[in-house]
């Protein structure tokens, strides 16, 4: 198993260049189900989750040429199975997103359930309940969900939640359905906005992107396109939170900023040094105080970021409280943190970091994605050389991530 070897500490000075969104694409590619006619995508990431995603398609029959390419293209047009298999789905989550579209294209399909997750319980309640008011047939059994539908029809749908995969599906399965579907108390991420402009470009009838109301009246047939995603505004904030813990100087490129608002609005009032342009943010070297922030879905501050902001929190003047109200038990990265000389005590779903903690090297462990991300961060920041073990985490995640730390001059191998 890799592991990557930081040398600390270090100040991130250059350019780095954030790839397209993982959260933008693993929807996406999974709406090319709804699409007999041959889609292009640009600009994939090359990441663990997004080869999942490619074998789970390819299971399902889809041809994928371009692999790996700026371009890669689908044919969805000969599907041979309606299963996402147990080995698949395990390893992501997400894996549940062709539950949508497999229905509405073959009225049938049969997904394995996520289970239990390293970051909670993480239930599919929300998707099953609404798809069946959709007029899907639901069963459990074997630990698979197996849907059937004589066709789906328009609904009015509210969300008991406005969670990002539940609203990712129930808009796939709404784009073929009879009629139409309202989605009430709708995610408002920007990847379910990138979603819907990718269905609009396939032909799909939407409106609404970007309110807690989505509506959209079935089609009956959907025509190619050519799609590229939005950049990735988790990477974008990682590399903003490693710039900060080290006060750094560093260009990020490829983000639009109004993804970040909630994050870069923190971090300015703790004292951040930041300018941004219609697609990029220049951190500068700053002096931060203390943080209390909770996360919340968007345009909250995002949970994907709650582990990256502990790490900067230990390295800035003054005791922060950051309390997580999205996934229960997700403070994994904690223990680790504090294997590194990290300060943080835990009180319910919110932890306490002492700023200004001086960090030293240690051997760590990556338990999650996110939480790598941390680990990453905080061995940027201390002295001394950091093993952090179980790299393939942040593989799911981070394309090339020891390249550009490295590009930001940052001393990290890779040992396999
Ligand atoms: C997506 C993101 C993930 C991010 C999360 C919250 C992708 C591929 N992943 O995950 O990185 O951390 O949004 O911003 O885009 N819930 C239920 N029942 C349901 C669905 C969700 O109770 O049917 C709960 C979950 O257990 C969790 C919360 O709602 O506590 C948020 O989940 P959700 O918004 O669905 O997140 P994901 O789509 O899994």
């Amino acid at each position: 198993m890799d592991k990557l070897r930081i040398t600390g500490p270090s100040r991130l000075m250059g350019e780095v260049q954030i790839s397209k969104a993982k959260n933008a694409y693993l929807p996406i590619l999974t709406a090319v189900l709804l699409n007999p006619n041959g889609i292009t995508l640009r600009e994939i990431p090359n990441l663990r989750d997004i080869d999942t995603v490619f074998r789970l398609l390819e299971n399902l029959g889809v041809k994928i040429d371009g692999k790996g390419q700026t371009e890669t293209y689908f044919n969805p047009a000969n599907i041979s199975s309606l299963e996402a298999t147990y080995d698949l789905v395990k390893t992501m989550r997400a894996s549940i997103l062709v539950l949508g579209p497999l229905l509405a294209r073959f009225k049938k399909a049969k997904v394995s359930l996520p289970g239990g997750c390293a970051i909670g319980a993480r239930p599919i309640d929300i998707h099953l309940v609404n798809l069946e008011k959709m007029g899907a047939k639901i069963d459990l059994t074997g630990g698979y969900v197996e849907a059937s539908t004589t066709g789906l029809k328009g609904a009015k749908l509210v969300l008991s939640f406005p969670s990002v995969g539940a609203t990712e599906n129930l808009m796939m399965a709404a784009v073929l359905a009879d009629g139409e579907t309202v989605i009430e108390n709708a995610a408002l991420e920007p990847e379910i906005d990138d979603l819907g402009n990718f269905l609009i470009a396939m032909g799909a009838n939407i409106v609404g992107l970007g309110t807690k109301i989505i509506r959209i009246t079935g089609v009956k047939n959907l025509h190619p396109t050519t799609y590229t995603a939005i950049g990735d505004r988790i990477e974008a904030a990682t590399y903003l939170m490693a710039a900060l813990a080290g006060e750094g100087d560093v260009f990020i490129r490829g983000i639009d900023p109004v993804f970040l608002e909630s994050v870069i609005s923190l971090l300015v009032d703790a004292g951040a040094n930041l300018e941004t342009g219609p697609d990029w943010i220049h951190v500068m070297p700053s002096s931060l105080k203390a943080i209390k922030i909770d996360t919340a879905p968007f345009p909250g501050f995002p949970t994907d970021v709650q582990a990256q902001l502990i790490a900067l929190c230990t390295q800035i003047h003054g005791t922060s409280i950051i309390t997580e109200h999205i996934f229960e038990n997700r403070f994994m990265h904690v223990p680790e943190l504090c294997r590194l000389g990290a300060r943080i005590e835990l009180k319910g779903n919110s932890a306490i970091i002492e700023g200004s903690t001086p960090l030293v090297a240690a051997p760590v462990m990556c338990t999650d994605l996110r939480a790598s991300a941390a680990l990453i961060i905080a061995a940027i920041a201390a002295q001394g050389t950091t093993d952090i073990q179980r790299v393939y985490h942040l593989d799911r995640g981070y394309e090339n991530l020891d390249g550009k730390l490295r590009a930001l001059g940052v001393k990290v191998v890779r040992i396999s």
